[in-house]
């Protein structure tokens, strides 16, 4: 069903960088914003959000990821990812934390690719496993 689905590439760029306003980000002041293609269509953006205890700080991957499936949703096709100091548009890529790398692997084919986005027109494509080899998933523990 996965690959059914053409992927958009510059559409779902547009919606991380859509996602990224929306960063609530007092104390690092770097906004990220994410943005995941469901095998159904739909996209679901997420934002990082921060905490004044630090620790609780939520990921912009991690807060998609979390809203798509608590809508219902567990088959995904793409997720792209953008990020930078938030007085500015990106002007670097932004690879996803460790956390929200292995927080995808759970849900996720190891050959999604995860777009790196600094705008529409630039945009580094890499895969789940490229971001994250030989990792441990939920077939591992049998
Ligand atoms: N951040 C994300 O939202 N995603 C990542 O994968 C990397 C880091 C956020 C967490 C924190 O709010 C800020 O970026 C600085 O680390």
């Amino acid at each position: 069903m996965s690959e059914m689905l053409q992927i958009d590439v510059k559409a779902l760029a547009e919606a991380a960088l859509a996602a990224r306003k929306r960063a609530y980000v007092p104390y690092s002041h770097f906004a990220v914003g994410a943005a995941l293609l469901c095998a159904d269509g739909q996209v679901f953006g997420g934002c990082n959000i921060e905490n004044a205890a630090y620790s609780p700080t939520n990921c912009a991957e991690r807060t998609a990821i979390f809203s798509a499936v608590y809508q219902g949703q567990r088959d995904f096709v793409a997720i792209a990812v953008c990020g930078g100091p938030d007085n500015a548009e990106p002007v670097e890529f932004c690879p996803p934390c460790g956390v929200c790398r292995q927080v995808l692997r759970e849900f996720c084919a190891n050959s999604m690719p995860v777009y790196l986005v600094k705008s529409a027109d630039e945009i580094y494509a890499t895969t789940l496993e490229g971001l994250l080899p030989k990792s441990f998933g939920p077939e591992d523990l049998g």
